[in-house]
């Protein structure tokens, strides 16, 4: 695992777009794992703007979407999926038929899993899965419990994440209790993972993740075990570290 400590933010921001950006290069029709929250924004604007200034193409990449929040889907601007259109793929030209999300709407929890899987074994493993992180070191939503659950699954939102994502809504009674989440055997098989963490808020989960054990109580510590890790996180997220 790489662990690269930049100054702020933006820098943070930067480092991530140009990976993201260099891979699509070497390889236009990969495949990217994409994370929703605040700490991927900076990186997918720069990204629009690369498009924008004609020094990027991302419409060829297909993209799979680790999580959504159950009974939310595309005509919700509260659903992951409308934020992704919202952030990255319009302005990048990414086509909507090249994204993949698990359906929030589908009334069967047990079949949006099984077609997410299926979803996720049609495309492929991710060339590239960027990940941010829960303050409670949650990816993805897979939340800390007591064993690492491989498939896509319906959570319970740990409450932690509840008052952390309220923010995107207009009370904390409105976040969903419930979301779909890409497993630990799809994140796991990605080539390569870019794991990006910012602000003091993060620190403690960044201490725990990748200075202590590998443990289910602290989800984004099992990426320990893959190969190809690199994470970057500003001086605040790394501040426990020290
Ligand atoms: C969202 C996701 C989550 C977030 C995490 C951090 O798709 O996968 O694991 O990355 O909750 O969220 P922010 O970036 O808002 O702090």
């Amino acid at each position: 695992m790489r662990l690269l400590v930049c100054d702020n933010y933006d820098e943070m921001s930067r480092r991530a777009a140009e990976t993201l950006a260099d891979r699509v290069t070497q390889k236009p029709d990969c495949v990217l794992g994409l994370a929703t929250g605040s700490t991927p924004l900076g990186a997918y604007e720069r990204l629009v703007t690369m498009v924008r200034e004609g020094r990027l193409d991302l419409s060829r990449v297909t993209t799979v979407n680790l999580d959504e929040y159950r009974g939310l889907g595309e005509e919700s601007d509260r659903s992951y999926v409308s934020f992704m259109r919202t952030h990255l793929f319009d302005g990048a030209g990414i086509p909507k038929e090249h994204t993949h999300f698990p359906d929030g709407t589908d009334p069967d929890s047990d079949h949006a899993c099984r077609v997410y899987e299926e979803v996720l074994a049609s495309v492929g493993r991710q060339d590239l899965q960027l990940l941010g992180l829960g303050r409670n070191g949650h990816i993805g939503f897979n939340e800390p419990g007591d064993a690492f659950i491989p498939g896509v699954h319906l959570v319970d939102l740990a409450s932690s994440t509840i008052e952390a994502n309220k923010r995107f809504f207009a009370s904390e009674a409105e976040v969903p209790r419930q979301a779909y989440t890409m497993g630990m055997r799809a994140i796991l098989a990605a080539k390569e993972i870019l794991l990006i963490a910012s602000g003091v808020d993060k620190a403690d989960a960044v201490k725990a993740a990748f200075r202590g054990p590998v443990t289910p109580q602290v989800p984004a510590s099992v990426l320990q075990l893959h190969p190809d890790v690199t994470v970057v996180v500003d001086q605040e997220a790394y501040s426990k570290c020290m």
